[in-house]
């Protein structure tokens, strides 16, 4: 079985790619397999220009077929921030991050506090150089306060329209069928299968 390396150190990330490639005729491995340590450049404007740039950068350095995923959360009100920037916002931790949204977003009400998670994913073959990206979206709105514990990132904020709960408070297969990152891979799951 061919390899694929998934070229991420997000753990939250990197655990529900692998879900949702499960049973792909590849064999997956990650960055420690590979034996890539180095900061993955993420330098682009765009989630495509950013997920190109991390799967190419991996993808020459391991000689192995590579996806990476770049992704983040638009909000309206903010006209679209925290958007690419959405990993590191504020400095500090996934915490911090949320409460810096929540703090931007004080007495702003319901209806205008509508969000959206982007998720780009980028397959590079170093074979031939190519490159193929998908998107996938999801849409919600901000919640008051944070709600639920699972997940990662601003989970426990963004209130699912198709879940109707937040990320956080859904279990992983119920984030897995309508997330973002789900939508993007399914179309890549089926050109690798
Ligand atoms: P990057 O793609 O490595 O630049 O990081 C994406 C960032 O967006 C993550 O660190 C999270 O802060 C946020 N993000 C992306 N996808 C999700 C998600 O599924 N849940 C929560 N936060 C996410």
């Amino acid at each position: 079985m061919p390899k694929l390396l998934i070229a991420t150190k997000n753990k939250g990330k990197l655990i529900e790619i692998q879900n949702l490639l499960e049973n792909i005729p590849h064999q997956l491995v990650d960055l420690g397999d590979a034996g890539i340590t180095d900061d993955i450049p993420e330098t682009g404007a765009t989630f495509e220009e950013n997920a190109i740039q991390k799967a190419r950068f991996a993808g020459l350095k391991s000689g192995l077929l590579t996806l990476a995923d770049d992704s983040g959360l638009e909000i309206e009100y903010l006209e679209g921030r925290p958007g690419v920037k959405s990993a590191r916002y504020v400095p500090g931790t996934d915490n911090d991050r949320v409460n810096q949204v929540l703090k931007e977003l004080k007495g702003v009400p319901t209806e205008k506090r509508n969000a959206k998670f982007v998720a780009v994913v980028a397959l590079f073959d170093p074979r031939d150089n190519s490159v193929k990206t998908w998107r996938g979206e999801s849409l919600g709105t901000i919640a008051d306060v944070p709600r639920g514990s699972r997940g990662f990132g601003y989970d426990p904020i963004f209130y699912n329209f198709d879940i109707r709960k937040t990320n956080a408070q859904a279990t992983a297969r119920e984030k897995n069928q309508v997330s973002h990152r789900a939508r993007a891979l399914r179309q890549a799951r089926i050109f690798l299968e």
